[in-house]
């Protein structure tokens, strides 16, 4: 099967005029011979624009899957059903946890989708909800909750289920995407909240499959000490993979050191970016 993958939101753009770029992650995907899917929806702000100028059109899409329940990942949901019709949303059970980043300052921000269930729900949303690694469309597969087993992925501090910061939040439902390409695997990220290594042994492990050609996506690796930046990279050189696009949560710092030390695979995937396999 052959598949075109494009970001539609990311934290910056690419070099196509008139998109916007936003804190958030959206991909859509387009097997040949198959209905196109869509991965995230952003924060909301720029996901009708962006497809738009890019000539996606959205009401084609019927399912969409949410990475997990982080506003700009799952935000642009509800201004995607008020344009573009009824969808059917694949997620985890624990997509709409209420969540918040609280800062050593005691600060606290929610996080979590800027809209119910239930009002999702009235505008045309079916949910269709799962914890398990699936397949959902012939070689497209959602790995469902990711087993944490690696000693340094250790996870995003300062996310938690309540604003005094007593309840951590390990975002559970956080999920990635597994196309089988013609030249290998292509794993696409929301956040990667569960560790980029973790998720890799999850597909692995449940595919029994480790010839990774890409991985796209949020890596979370720009929140991460480089100690453990450190060991990610060595995991992911030993994939032997062809590309990796990072974006969103993979962060400035964190793309430069990939980019410097994996310069044949390293790529930034902004708005516009495309990849065809
Ligand atoms: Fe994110
Ligand atoms: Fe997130």
């Amino acid at each position: 099967m052959t598949v075109r993958i494009t970001i539609l939101c990311e934290n910056s753009v690419g070099p196509l005029s008139g998109t916007l770029g936003e804190h958030g992650f959206s991909a859509l995907i387009e097997p040949s011979g198959g209905d196109p899917l869509l991965f995230d929806t952003g924060q909301g702000l720029t996901l009708l624009h962006n497809a738009r100028r890019m000539n996606k059109d959205l009401s084609l899409v019927k399912r969409v899957v949410i990475s997990h329940g982080h506003y700009d990942h799952a935000g642009g949901l509800k201004p995607l059903l008020l344009e573009c019709g009824a969808k059917q949303i694949l997620a985890h059970p624990a997509v709409f946890q209420s969540r918040y980043r609280v800062k050593d300052t005691g600060e606290c921000y929610p996080i979590s989708i800027p809209a119910s269930r239930e009002e999702l729900q009235a505008l045309g949303a079916t949910f269709d909800i799962s914890k398990d690694f699936r397949a959902i469309a012939p070689g497209i597969f959602l790995t469902g909750e990711v087993p944490r087993v690696t000693d340094f992925e250790t996870g995003d501090q300062g996310l938690y289920c309540d604003c005094a910061g007593q309840e951590p939040d390990i975002t559970p439902d956080d999920q990635s995407l597994v196309v089988e390409s013609d030249s290998g695997l292509v794993l696409v990220l929301g956040c990667c909240h569960a560790g980029v290594v973790n998720t890799v042994q999850h597909v692995a492990t449940m595919t029994g499959r480790r010839d990774i050609y890409a991985v796209i996506g949020g890596t979370h690796l720009g929140f991460c000490s480089q100690e453990q930046l450190g060991k990610s990279i060595v995991e992911l050189r030993k994939l032997g993979l062809k590309k990796l696009a990072a974006s969103h949560c993979t962060g400035f710092a964190a793309s430069a050191r990939l980019s410097r030390e994996m310069p044949k695979e390293f790529q930034t995937a902004q708005v516009g970016y495309s990849l065809e396999v």
